[in-house]
């Protein structure tokens, strides 16, 4: 199998992620944080590592403040629902994610919140000074999706985070096509939601929520968290107040090899994704018959690459490639907002990893040849 659909969830992992998540179900017997025994402290050993390196990674003050969730659509919820008061204005992107779309609009039609969603420049990006015009007396916070998922192109997110606080609104990144690749620290958003089965190489049923200085958002699970029993309320000190319930342990020791990874290898992986990328984009590019959804040259992109083949339904297209044993997601990628953007109703994406090959690509590009030549 040829698997080109990493911007749902990356695969192989590096070897030592399986090895982390195998060694914890074989050798680790205890709850981190729930008992004084060698197997619990060792469990709650690897949840301390884990919070470290990806406060490294996002440039976050202090492990604490790295929270672990489900996935990026529970580190996004969690932001969301925990920051915003009743009469608040929140602004979005035009390509947001359903993660973020389906709570605020949730929020929106129950008349607790005023949504509103900026158009892009010409050439798919936010600008900065839209932004800083956008914003009213009533923003109380502004959600960026990084980079499309359907698109792959990187918004100017460090300049719209420095529009927001020019202006005393914090800045939710959705880090969910990302995270693993790009300078997320260099940006300083105010809240970052990144998955980590997926630019982290780590297992799914793994996210995060970094939060920065003066974050606090409430809890959206409230429950035990092995530190100060004797009260019947909710811990106030993170992370506890965030997390309640057992930890993933499994999935947060290849969540923490798989950010090790990211730490040594991140510029390498971030450029041969470019290569790959601009390899298949060309490559499709030259195909008669193929219609691609991307931004203009100059613009910076994740290593996705969505198109259409004329004449073909997105979903048949992906069957036959996955009867040539090629994997990508057709349809609306959870992202009908980008999709109406574009003025699709669906389109067919492959998206890279650091572990497809120029051959692989090759291969990709004569599947795609011969579909559309029968199509
Ligand atoms: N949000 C993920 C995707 O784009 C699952 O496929």
């Amino acid at each position: 199998m040829i698997y080109l659909d990493n911007a749902a969830t990356s695969y192989p992992k590096p070897p030592e992620v399986t090895r982390a998540v195998c060694g914890v179900m074989e050798k680790i017997g205890g709850n981190p944080g729930r008992a004084g025994h060698t197997g619990s402290l060792a469990g709650g050993r690897i949840l301390e590592r884990c919070r470290e390196l990806a406060a490294q990674y996002a440039g976050i003050s202090a492990p604490e403040r790295v929270i672990f969730c489900l996935n990026c659509t529970d580190a996004l919820n969690m932001a969301i629902r925990g920051t915003l008061h009743a009469g608040d204005e929140v602004l979005v992107s035009h390509a947001e994610h359903n993660a973020v779309l389906r709570p605020l609009m949730g929020y929106h039609d129950a008349g607790k919140i005023t949504l509103r969603m900026l158009p892009p420049e010409k050439n798919g990006l936010l600008s900065p000074e839209a932004v800083r015009a956008a914003i009213t007396p009533r923003t109380a916070l502004f959600v960026l999706c990084h980079a499309s998922n359907v698109t792959g192109m990187i918004q100017p997110a460090r300049e719209i985070a420095g529009a927001c606080h020019e202006q005393g609104v914090p800045l939710l990144l959705d880090a969910a096509q990302t995270a693993g690749t790009e300078d997320i620290a260099s940006i300083h958003a105010d809240m970052i939601a990144m998955p980590g089965h997926k630019g982290l190489l780590g297992p799914m049923g793994t996210g995060l929520l970094c939060l920065g200085d003066g974050m606090l958002p409430r809890p959206l699970r409230e429950g035990g968290t092995g530190s100060a029993s004797e009260s019947l309320r909710q811990p106030d000190m993170l992370p506890d107040r965030l997390e309640s319930g057992t930890a993933n342990l499994p999935g947060i020791a290849g969540l923490a090899q798989g950010i090790k990874f990211v730490l040594r290898h991140r510029v390498a992986i971030a450029e041969y994704e470019q290569v790959l990328r601009t390899r298949m984009r060309n490559g499709l590019k030259n195909i008669s018959g193929v219609v691609l959804y991307d931004g203009p040259d100059p613009v910076k992109h994740v290593g996705v690459v969505s198109f259409n083949i004329r004449g073909m339904d997105s979903g048949q297209a992906a069957d036959a490639l996955n009867k040539q044993k090629i994997a990508v997601r057709a349809g609306l990628h959870c992202a009908p907002s980008i999709h109406a953007w574009l003025g699709t109703s669906g389109a067919v994406r492959a998206s890279l990893g650091p572990f497809n090959t120029e051959k692989e690509i090759d291969a990709f590009l004569m599947a795609v040849q011969q579909i559309s030549r029968e199509a």
